[in-house]
């Protein structure tokens, strides 16, 4: 059920165990005049960490159809899943027939289980370890040449840099080919992204959601580069 891992674990859990806590110690209390007050807020965090829960090891799927719909991906179409994790969308993207290739630094932090290992896992269990290429690369310093891919995806990554978002997005646009499309779906920054890409001059962007479904809510900003452009 959690084959592609349970995003930002630590939160996850900390809910469930914090929240469980909260309720359990308010409600063998006896009667406190507070008492209702910290019932319901442990009871929020114990159902937000359930909904991230439910997020990582159901609606992931349905969230993962999405981005590469968006992404237009097809048979023999040239894709990068960046931030891949356990390969969510790159797995995917292999089974609709693309020629795939997927980057990440692996951290644990960001994704339960994380590792090219786990990766390396899934891919083989869906029968496309032999379709995809897989590198070990920081967003902001690919060394693919430019132009290179029709899609580029990446699902809950780029919030994740504590700096220089700018040239994560810069780097993901160089890699795409004129008339290709960058599909970013996170939980915040679609506007900053967004202005990232508006400042490239080249770009048709889209935004859509937010998706009630994933948790936090994602919402994903579609941006075909124009053809013709140079870079
Ligand atoms: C929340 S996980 C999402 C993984 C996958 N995209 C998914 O939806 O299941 C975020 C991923 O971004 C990766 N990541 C974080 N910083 C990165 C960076 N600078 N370059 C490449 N990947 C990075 C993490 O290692 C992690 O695998």
């Amino acid at each position: 059920m959690f084959r592609y891992g349970i995003d930002a674990p630590f939160w996850v859990f900390f809910n469930l165990i914090f929240g469980g806590i909260v309720i359990v110690s308010n409600l063998v209390a006896g009667t406190s005049p507070g008492k209702w007050y910290f019932v319901f807020w442990g009871g929020l965090l114990f159902l937000i960490g359930l909904f991230m829960l439910y997020y990582s090891g159901v609606s992931k799927l349905k969230h993962r159809d999405r981005i590469l719909q968006a992404a237009g991906v097809k048979p023999g179409s040239h894709l990068l899943d960046v931030g891949t994790g356990r390969g969510l969308l790159a797995i995917e993207a292999a089974k609709m027939g693309a020629s795939t290739v997927a980057v990440d630094v692996w951290s644990k932090r960001d994704l339960g289980g994380n590792g090219r290992e786990a990766f390396n896992r899934n891919a083989a269990a869906e029968l496309v370890a032999s379709k995809i290429r897989v590198f070990e690369a920081d967003v902001r310093k690919m060394s693919f040449q430019k132009q290179t891919f029709d899609s580029v995806v990446s699902n809950f990554v780029i919030h994740n840099l504590s700096k220089n978002r700018d040239v994560a997005v810069k780097e993901m646009w160089r890699v795409l080919k004129p008339g290709g499309v960058l599909v970013i779906s996170d939980i915040r920054g679609m506007k900053e992204y967004k202005g990232y890409l508006e400042n490239f001059g080249n770009a048709q962007i889209e935004t859509k959601g937010p998706y009630f479904d994933t948790f936090p809510f994602a919402r994903m900003l579609v941006a075909t580069k124009r053809n013709g452009s140079g870079s």
